[in-house]
């Protein structure tokens, strides 16, 4: 044995230093400490000498190797910082960034009204159905009273399907809920009290209107009841949906073809952003006798009721929204603040 202690422990340093990995660094200690490692050669050796020389070799032994496992000790630590180091860099944690909040789902404003509306009049004793998007000329304009050369068939206004029904008719998107009445008309008999909402289409697209949008119609035809029943009925909506009785409502004269007298509904709010302007809500009116007729009644025996209105309508009043496009662009910043 000629290496000296000294160039032992200046070995294992220098390959302490050299091993890059922790596996490495465990390689190269055994070559030192190990079973049969440099010092452990060293300290096997002692067997064979006397006391006095074991004792003394002994200690010098022991130093080396004390400074070998304090190296190795600081080559350890020193790794697994390294170690340590490359995981945070590489698994970068802005503690800073806000949480992940688990979003739950929400009905759509539309959808809400649509329902709101339909649980006012549901407590009113109102009936709801719905009935087809595509439907034919027939239920959405001459059913209703409509002219042939009525300005609300052509095709600036509405939207025409390119195919006919089984009977030859024209088919469209409906334009308005109107179809419904007669649809539900023709298919019960005495007192009927009934709301359909859904979808309706038009060609119109601006910050008021949009090509898909929003009705409902409402049809009430029972024995004995006026007009008077219908603005006390249609009153009673409106302060349950807004949600206030500190407001005015107006059935002004108007025209449509499917009614007769007809009247716009208008309503005034007494507080908020819009008190003090008339804003108009829905279109009303006795159902024309001709449409009676179209029902398969006899117009003479029975009158009815009818009214239409908007769905994004309303909820645009409801909610102070001024541009109906916020419905459909879908940006979550008009929603969360819809939800407020
Ligand atoms: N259908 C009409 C519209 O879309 C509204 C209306 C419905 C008017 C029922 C009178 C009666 O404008």
């Amino acid at each position: 044995m000629t290496e000296s202690l000294d160039d032992i422990v200046a070995q294992a340093e220098r390959a302490f230093a050299q091993s890059a990995t922790a596996p490495d660094l465990e390689n190269a200690k055994a070559r030192f400490l190990g079973k049969q490692g440099a010092i452990t050669e060293r300290m096997k050796a002692l067997a064979t000498v006397d006391v006095e020389v074991k004792k003394q070799q002994g200690a010098v032994i022991n130093a080396a190797k004390q400074a070998i496992e304090a190296a190795l000790a600081a080559r350890r630590s020193a790794l697994a910082e390294a170690e340590l180091n490359e995981r945070l860099a590489a698994q970068r944690l802005d503690v800073t960034l806000p949480g992940r909040v688990a979003h739950r789902g929400g009905l759509h404003p539309v959808t809400q009204t649509w329902m709101r509306i339909e649980e006012i009049f549901a407590s009113i004793g109102f009936d709801v159905a719905d009935g087809p998007e595509i439907e034919t000329d027939w239920y959405s304009f001459t059913a209703l009273n409509n002219p042939e050369n009525h300005p609300a068939r052509s095709m600036q206004d509405t939207f025409y399907v390119d195919a006919r029904d089984s009977d030859g008719r024209l088919l469209c998107l409906r334009p308005h809920t109107s179809p419904m009445q007669v649809r539900y008309a023709q298919q019960h008999r005495g007192a009927i009290r009934v709301i359909c909402p859904g979808k309706t289409y038009r060609v119109d697209s601006d910050a008021t209107h949009s090509p898909m949008f929003h009705q409902f119609e409402g049809l009430w035809m029972e024995e004995g009841i006026s007009l008077a029943d219908l603005k006390s009925v249609f009153t009673q909506f409106l302060v349950q949906y807004f949600e206030t009785d500190r407001l005015n409502v107006r059935f002004r004269p108007s025209y449509f073809p499917f009614t007769e007298p007809s009247a716009e509904v208008d309503v005034m709010f007494a507080e908020g952003a819009l008190a003090g302007r008339w804003l108009e809500v829905a279109g009303s009116g006795q159902v024309h006798p001709q449409v009676v007729r179209n029902f398969g009644l006899d117009p003479e025996k029975t009158v009815g009721f009818a009214f239409g209105s908007g769905i994004e309508r309303l909820a645009m009043l409801r909610h102070g929204v001024s541009d109906l496009r916020l419905f459909y662009e879908n940006d979550l910043r008009f929603f969360f603040f819809f939800f407020r």
